[in-house]
C-alpha cells in the first residue's frame, strides 16, 4: 500500500532545501550521488559470495568480464558518479595515495570536496560480515573557478560540511549528518531507495557496549588499560551489565556505538603509536558524526574535530562515545601512564 509516510533521502534533502532558502542544493545533488553509488556498492556486496562462480577478483568472469576486488569496485564507483556530479571539485580515497582532481571548468566551479573511505573492513568482506562506507564532505578553501589544493582536505573536522556512512549490514543503511542532526536511511530493496527510518539520532549519554580489539591489551597505555579493567569489572556485575562487542568494522562497530550507546575504541600500542584508522576519512567523519549526535570523540589528548591533518594518509589512536563514558575514559587516561 502506498505510504506517504515512507520519506525518501531524495525527499528529506529537498524538504530540507524548503526549510532554507538560501540553500542552493549543492549539497543535496551530492548526497543523491553518493546515494546512488552506496546503491550500486550494495547490489555488489551482495553478489560477494558469488565470486567464485562469477569469477575471482583479478579474473575474468563467464561474460569475460574482468573482476573487481569489492574495494577497487567501490572506489571506482564513488570517484566516476562524483566525477559526473556537478557538485564535487575534487576527492581523497583510501585508495589513491595522492587528491583525485576532477579539473574540468564544472568540477572547478563546485564548492566541496570529498574525503573517504569506499569499502571499509575488509577482511570481513570475505567471511559476509558488515561491511561500510564512510564519507566526508568540506567546503573547499582554494579559489572556485581552479582546480582543489591538497589543504582543502586537510582542515579540522570542526569545519566539516556533512559527513557520513553507509552499512551494508543485515539491512542497507545510510546515515549522514549535518549540522542540523543526524539522520538514518534504510534501503527498502524493494523500490530501491533509502527511505528515512531513524530520524533525528542521539548517541545516548551512557551505554554498556565498550568495542575494542582485546588482542592487543597488553601492548595499550596504562591508562586505556585502567579503563579496560574497569569495563570488564562492570561485565561481571549483572546490574552494570558491560558487554564487550568487536565485529573488526568499524562502521558496523560506531553503528551500534551511536544507536546504542557506548565506546569504541582503537588506541595506541607499543609497536603503532598512532594506532591504525586514518584520521582523514575514518576517524574525522564519524567524529563529526558523533558530536552531532550528542557524542564525544579524542584522540586520547584533544577533542578529534581539532585536529588539524597533515597528511591524507595519517594515522590516530581513536576514542569515541557517549559522554559519559568518554569522560571516565579520559579520567583513566589522565591517571594512567599513557605509555605501555
Ligand atoms: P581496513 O580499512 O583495512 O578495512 O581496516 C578496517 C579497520 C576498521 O574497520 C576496524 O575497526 C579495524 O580496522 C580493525 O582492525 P583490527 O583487526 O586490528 O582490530
Ligand atoms: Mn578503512
Ligand atoms: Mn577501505
Amino acid at each position: 500500500m502506498y505510504s506517504r509516510k515512507l520519506i525518501t533521502l531524495d525527499e528529506f534533502t529537498i524538504q530540507e532545501l524548503r526549510n532554507f532558502p538560501q540553500a542552493t542544493g549543492e549539497l543535496s545533488g551530492l548526497l543523491r550521488s553518493i546515494g546512488l553509488a552506496g546503491k550500486r556498492i550494495n547490489a555488489e556486496v551482495n553478489r560477494a559470495g558469488l565470486v567464485d562462480i562469477l569469477g575471482a577478483a583479478g579474473a575474468e568472469n563467464v561474460q569475460g568480464e574482468e573482476v573487481q576486488k569489492l574495494d577497487d569496485f567501490a572506489n571506482k564507483t564513488l570517484l566516476d558518479l562524483l566525477n559526473h556530479s556537478l557538485y564535487c571539485a575534487a576527492a581523497c580515497s583510501e585508495e589513491n595515495e595522492n587528491v583525485i582532481l576532477f579539473d574540468d571548468p564544472i568540477s572547478n566551479s563546485s564548492k566541496y570536496v570529498v574525503v573517504m573511505d569506499p569499502l571499509d573492513g575488509s577482511s570481513n568482506i570475505d567471511v559476509n560480515v558488515s561491511i561500510g562506507t564512510v564519507f566526508g564532505v568540506f567546503k573547499r578553501i582554494s579559489p572556485l573557478g581552479t582546480p582543489a589544493v591538497m589543504e582543502d582536505f586537510l582542515q579540522q573536522g570542526k569545519l566539516l560540511v556533512a559527513a557520513g556512512y553507509i552499512l551494508y549490514g543485515s539491512s542497507t543503511m545510510l546515515v549522514y549528518a549535518t549540522r542540523r542532526g543526524v539522520n538514518g536511511f534504510t534501503l527498502d530493496p524493494s523500490v530501491g531507495e533509502f527511505c528515512l527510518s531513524h530520524p533525528n539520532i542521539q548517541c545516548p549519554t551512557d551505554g554498556k557496549y565498550y568495542s575494542v580489539n582485546y588482542g592487543g591489551y597488553k601492548t595499550f597505555g596504562k591508562g586505556v588499560q585502567q579503563y579496560l579493567d574497569a569495563c570488564e569489572e562492570r561485565g561481571t556485575q549483572p546490574k552494570e551489565g558491560y558487554k564487550l562487542r568487536y565485529t573488526g568494522s568499524m562502521v558496523a562497530d560506531i553503528h551500534r556505538t551511536l544507536l546504542k550507546g557506548g565506546i569504541f575504541m582503537y588506541p595506541a600500542s607499543a609497536d603503532a603509536p598512532n594506532g591504525k584508522l586514518r584520521l582523514v576519512y575514518e576517524c574525522i567523519p564519524f567524529s563529526f558524526i558523533m558530536r552531532i549526535a550528542g557524542g564525544v570523540a579524542t584522540n586520547g589528548e584533544v577533542d578529534l574535530l581539532e585536529v588539524k591533518p597533515t597528511g591524507l594518509h595519517e594515522r590516530t589512536p581513536y576514542f569515541l562515545g557517549s559522554s559519559e563514558m568518554m569522560a571516565e575514559l579520559k579520567q583513566s587516561m589522565q591517571v594512567g601512564d599513557s605509555i605501555a
